[in-house]
């Protein structure tokens, strides 16, 4: 396994929403949203999730078993607001106890509900209170912290939160949701230059996590072609270029806003990666066109789009995403050949699949190592890989129906289980790190 790069960052993703529970926190737009009839497939809330803020030592654990050099968790903005740092001061010292990594996401959807009723990410003042609080986080963590990721997927939290209404907060905006990706643009930018501001130079490393994965035209007919780029272009680019290359994409660089565009191209010391699936896309009223993206039925709101969405041929997980493992190694080309001499080192900072049955996670882990191993092969520089998810956990809309963790949860006595797969992932983490070495010691 002599193909992963030397230090090579390994372990697990999760966020702070859909693990802690609500003990110690306010209100964020999830908990209201949670609440509206229907929002949420099995009725379900984040109150209680796996009860991580109790269960603090168990997680630890399953992290040291693991052998986990990296573990990527978010700091709650509500939880801080109402009582502090005190559990995050206690998650970081554990992690660093154990030689774990502690890779610290600032933002991972779970907006402070009187944020949002002073008019959330629809507000230009809401970057700078973000900027506020993460400049704090840094200053109590950042002796401690070695890796920050700004602010976790931009593009769903203004498509899926913001467009379309199918998370939280629940705006149907459409394509008036368009200024709400700069807010999180200018958000992550002033948030990046607030982390260097209270932290000692090169003590850690600061980005943000986009998702991305190939987009393919239905046909070569121009109609679907041009709906695919269409596609790209507002799930991609418009987060991408602003940050890599200083400017929205000029096919739609009119309809944005220009405030701080600066600050969102501060330079970062690595991009994450959120690898889940590619997307074929045909032009809207194609025939072979589903209801659902990814496997969600948005309902009619769907039938509004300028593209429309065919199934991938492939095996799919239980919430019929496409597996296709190749899909990552297309998309580290993809970012190469996009923004030559633009792109930092990467890090993957989620890829995982909803499966009950966990023998298709080893599988799965199996197939996607295997393309990353490819990828660095043919030349791309990817420093690390983090696994979604530690646990089973609250799946956002889709409540605890989907199971993305190699750790199963009892949902009564929040009881932690790993699944074979944690074997696996375990053995395979062991050996890289018996050829490669551990990341540098925090
Ligand atoms: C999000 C996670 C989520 C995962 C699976 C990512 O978009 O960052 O919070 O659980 O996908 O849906």
């Amino acid at each position: 396994m002599a193909d992963y790069p030397d230090g090579f960052l390994w372990g697990v993703a999760t966020s702070a929403l859909q693990v802690e529970g609500v003990r110690g926190r306010e209100p964020s737009v999830w908990d209201t949203f949670a609440a509206r009839p229907g929002a949420i497939a099995d009725g379900s809330t984040p109150a209680i999730a796996c009860d991580s803020v109790t269960r603090i030592e168990d997680d630890l654990a399953l992290l040291g078993d693991l052998g986990a050099t990296a573990y990527r968790f978010s700091v709650s903005w509500p939880r801080v607001e109402a009582s502090g740092l005190g559990y995050y001061d206690r998650l970081v010292d554990g992690l660093l106890a154990r030689g774990v990594a502690p890779m610290a996401t600032l933002f991972h959807w779970d907006t402070p509900q009187h944020v949002e009723d002073e008019g959330g990410w629809r507000s230009s003042a809401t970057a700078s209170l973000f900027a506020e609080y993460a400049g704090a986080v840094a200053a109590h963590l950042g002796d401690r912290v070695t890796h920050w990721v700004t602010i976790n997927e931009p593009r769903e939290v203004t498509m899926l939160g913001h467009a379309l209404g199918v998370h939280a907060p629940g705006h149907h905006l459409g394509f008036d949701a368009l200024p709400v990706a700069h807010e999180l643009l200018r958000a992550h930018g002033l948030a990046t230059r607030a982390i260097r501001a209270a932290t000692v130079a090169g003590s850690a490393a600061i980005g943000l996590a986009l998702s991305h994965s190939p987009v393919t035209a239905a046909t070569d007919d121009e109609a679907d072609r041009q709906a695919a780029d269409l596609f790209d272009l507002l799930n991609h680019r418009l987060f991408a270029d602003p940050i890599l290359l200083g400017g929205y994409p000029a096919e739609i660089a009119e309809l944005m806003p220009t405030t701080d565009l600066d600050a969102v191209a501060e330079p970062i010391d690595f991009l994450g990666l959120n690898y889940y699936n590619p997307t074929r896309v045909a032009a809207p009223g194609s025939e072979a066109a589903t209801s659902t993206i990814d496997g969600v039925d948005v309902g009619g709101v769907g039938d509004a789009l300028p593209f429309a969405f065919v199934p991938v041929e492939a095996p799919v997980t239980d919430l019929g995403w496409p597996i296709v493992p190749r899909g990552l190694a297309d998309q580290l080309r993809i970012l190469r050949e996009r923004y030559p001499g633009a792109l930092p080192p990467l890090i993957i900072t989620e890829n995982g699949a909803a499966l009950a049955d966990d023998r298709r996670r080893i599988a799965f882990l199996e197939d996607h190592l295997g393309a990353l191993r490819e990828a660095i092969a043919a030349g791309a520089d990817v420093r690390g890989y983090l696994h979604w998810s530690l646990l089973d956990n609250w799946e956002w809309a889709e409540g605890f129906g989907p199971r993305f963790g190699l750790v199963a949860v009892d949902p009564l006595t929040q009881e932690r289980t790993p699944k074979p797969s944690f074997a696996w992932l375990r053995d395979h983490i062991a050996a890289a790190v018996a050829l490669r070495g551990r990341p540098p010691a925090p």
